[in-house]
């Protein structure tokens, strides 16, 4: 069995040009197939709260959500780093609330690493982090978790003063002692200077290709979220369509007796006494 891929190899890969694939997970069974992929990095998005749990953002997601979803992960992926998100208030309130939440998803979640959203402001709390032995991903750009404050999901670094701004941001995660960073939604163009500013691999998702490594949300990707369709997303299947069609069938079948057939039955040579009187009691 190929062993686990690990902070330093991905820095290596930076370091030889080879480009970092990321998907999110949330279950065991996703993470069995993206196993046997060969992806090197998982990521049990915040984005759970979304796609699996049906909220119309990530804040309401809990560490508890996200403890619960990466030890799923976990048993189903072998090869894969494995990335959890900190979810919405689980790393600002104080330092010693920020290391117990990021303890808990790395002890009882077994992720192998945390991602915290946001620039200079929380570069104090990643090196903590990172102080304490944990492995921290950073993510600037489009942060879903400040969606109220940035006043909708919207390219961020648009303007020159936003995108120096962005630009000193990543200098201060990678400073904190960050392994890696998320770049959503911004520039192409803000991405590349990031990522040749940077030691540490990007990994964008709507910030075009000259980023080390892209994260797709795995539901967007396999055409699982049919309302909801972002330029950005690579649109590899349409496993939704899929799923429907194979349900009308089901559907269908059962009304009409087609299903179950005879082989999908179980047999008995046995002669039930319908008319015991063990049976009438
Ligand atoms: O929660 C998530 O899926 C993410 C990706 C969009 C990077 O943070």
């Amino acid at each position: 069995m190929a062993k686990r891929v690990t902070i330093h190899r991905l820095r290596v890969m930076k370091e030889r040009g080879e480009r970092i694939v990321m998907v999110t997970a949330y279950d065991y069974t996703q993470a069995r197939i993206i196993d046997s992929t060969g992806i090197p990095v998982i990521l049990v998005g915040d984005s759970l709260g979304n796609v699996v749990l049906g909220f119309e953002s990530t804040i309401p997601v809990t560490v508890d959500d996200i403890v619960r979803h990466t030890a799923a992960v976990v048993r189903g992926a072998s090869f894969p780093l494995i990335v959890a998100d900190m979810p919405f208030m689980s790393y600002h309130v104080d330092e010693k609330t920020s290391m117990y939440n990021a303890g808990r998803i790395i002890q009882e979640g077994g992720a192998q690493a945390v991602k915290i959203e946001g620039g200079l402001p929380v570069a104090p709390v990643a090196r903590r982090l990172v102080d304490a032995g944990i492995a921290v991903m950073g993510h600037i750009g489009l942060t879903p978790q400040s969606v109220h404050q940035l006043g909708g999901y919207r390219i961020q670094g648009r303007e020159l003063e936003s995108g120096n701004r962005l630009i000193s941001d990543a200098l201060a995660i990678e400073d904190s002692g960050a392994f890696a960073l998320v770049l959503e939604l911004i520039p192409a163009e803000l991405a590349e200077k990031i990522t040749e500013r940077l030691h540490i691999p990007t990994i964008g998702i709507g910030a075009g290709s000259a980023t080390d490594g892209q994260v797709q949300v795995l539901y967007d990707m396999l055409g699982l979220t049919p309302d909801f369709k972002p330029r950005h997303a690579g649109n590899y299947a349409e496993i939704g369509s899929l799923m429907r069609e194979a349900l009308e069938r089901y559907s269908e079948d059962v009304k009409s007796g087609l299903f179950p057939a005879d082989s999908n039955a179980f047999h008995t040579d046995l002669k039930y006494e319908s008319e015991s009187e063990n049976l009438a009691r």
